[in-house]
């Protein structure tokens, strides 16, 4: 498909960014609907952030932006409005640009839900969710808002009581003495993203009742092991999907061609039956 000169920009400001596999499924999206847009990655340096955002807001045909490691708090603050949602996550992965304005919102956390609910259902139930940082925040988020009860985990105590006080969940030191009790557990550490990491607990506790969700996009060691157990398991490319195809319902008012954006994940990993 030939662009026109007037096409509408979207892209993600990230450092680093070359890995974003958002370019891949965004483009083929519009596309497939035959809009006139294009989507592109930015690296943008840490240090000069703030002034590229700011003027980033100046390009006439810039409509959207998905804001990715390490910028989403920074957006909140440098947003002129932000959605309810962002506000109580604390950060923005989705900006939407109406006459010169960037409108703050999050879609990690629907992401998260549309995703998990693909697997199982979450109200009523116990979920153990491992990590306190920014990820973290937004499955918590979305695992309350759905009903669930939500234990946390992490490494560093005192984050994971300050995030209790935020949402209302509680605290527990030692994974294994927790794990009998959850129907769910999700890793929204950066455990796993090395084949070398150690495991976070011993993964043989893991049993065929658990639902285990990891957030990083392959198959981590606590999914392979969640596979062998026969649990119900889950990678974090159905979350990539969903969270990218709410921002592009922001953005174009479009119903995301889901179908066609799985597809173009499916030779980075995506599971062609998951
Ligand atoms: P993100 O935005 O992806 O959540 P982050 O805010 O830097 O990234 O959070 C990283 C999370 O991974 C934190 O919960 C961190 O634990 P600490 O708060 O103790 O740093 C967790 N994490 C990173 N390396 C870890 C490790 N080796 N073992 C356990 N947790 C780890």
């Amino acid at each position: 498909m030939t662009l026109k000169g007037d096409a509408d920009l979207y892209g993600v400001l990230g450092h680093p960014i070359a890995h974003s596999l958002s370019p891949v499924f965004q483009n083929v999206a519009f596309a497939y609907l035959g809009l006139n847009a294009v989507y592109i990655p930015v690296d943008v340096q840490p240090q000069t952030f703030e002034v590229t955002f700011n003027s980033f807001k100046n390009i006439e045909n810039l409509r959207g932006l998905n804001i990715t490691v390490p910028f989403k708090e920074k957006v909140l603050e440098l947003s002129d409005q932000v959605s309810e949602e962002a506000k109580l996550i604390g950060a923005v992965n989705t900006v939407s640009f109406v006459e010169g304005r960037a409108i703050g919102y999050n879609t990690d956390w629907i992401g998260f839900l549309k995703a998990i609910e693909e697997v199982t259902h979450v109200e009523g139930k116990r979920a153990l969710v491992l990590g306190a940082g920014g990820a973290s925040r937004a499955v918590v988020y979305a695992l309350k808002r759905a009903g669930a009860e939500v234990f946390l985990w992490n490494r560093t105590l005192e984050k994971a009581l300050r995030l209790s006080q935020a949402f209302g969940v509680k605290v527990v030191e030692r994974v294994e003495e927790t794990l009998s009790d959850v129907q769910i557990i999700v890793n929204t550490t950066s455990v796993g993203l090395n084949e070398s990491d150690p495991p976070i607990f011993d993964y043989e506790l893991i049993s065929p009742q658990h639902v285990v969700v990891d957030i990083i996009y392959k198959e981590t060691a606590l999914i392979k092991k969640a596979k062998e157990r026969g649990s119900t398991y889950q990678t974090g490319f159905p979350m990539l999907l969903y969270q990218g195809a709410e921002s592009f319902r922001i953005w174009t008012g479009c119903e995301p061609p889901l179908k066609v954006m799985k597809k173009a994940l499916e030779p980075f990993g995506y599971p062609k039956n998951g």
